[in-house]
């Protein structure tokens, strides 16, 4: 699996540890920044990570900014993708489990680190369970604006 990683600068020191579990675990990854604490704009990077899910670059997705909230937003204006803010495991589950979610967002103002970890151990590692949420997923294609995001 290949993940695209991405934060704004409120996000960065959350992203650097996800980073260092990531290569524990031997997952390959992409960082799509920020760099550093220095503010940016989370749109920029949020968009650039999410679009190299949408374009099949990467499988995955984790993006992180103070809250979740703006790169959730910003994440799923790309059409196919199905960006999740999980504040816990129950929802980090469900949120592949049923929604078949390709990036998951995370607020680093929000949770502590280790919950981090683990709500990203779960979505790293749940599947999609199709069945009735298939036809759901299908509904979400067919509801997606139809312009494209180049
Ligand atoms: C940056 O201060 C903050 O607004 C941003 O990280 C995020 O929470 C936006 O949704």
């Amino acid at each position: 699996m290949k993940v695209a990683l991405a934060s704004d600068h409120a996000g960065f020191l959350l992203k650097e540890y996800i980073k260092k579990y990531l290569t524990e675990k031997e997952i390959m990854y992409h960082d799509f920044g920020t760099c550093d604490e220095t503010p940016v704009d989370y749109p920029d990077l949020a968009y650039k990570a999410a679009r190299s899910v949408q374009k099949g670059d990467y499988e995955k997705g984790i993006i992180i900014c103070g809250t979740g909230i703006g790169v959730a937003i910003t994440a799923n204006k790309l059409k196919g993708i199905r960006a999740a803010l999980c504040c816990d495991t129950f929802s980090a589950r469900c949120a592949r489990a049923h929604n078949d979610a390709n990036i998951l967002t995370l607020g680093a103002r929000v949770i502590d680190r280790d919950t981090a970890l683990e709500i990203v151990d779960v979505f790293l590692n749940t599947a999609f369970e199709g069945g009735r949420h298939h036809r759901r997923i299908e509904k979400i294609r067919k509801y997606e604006c139809k312009v494209t995001n180049d």
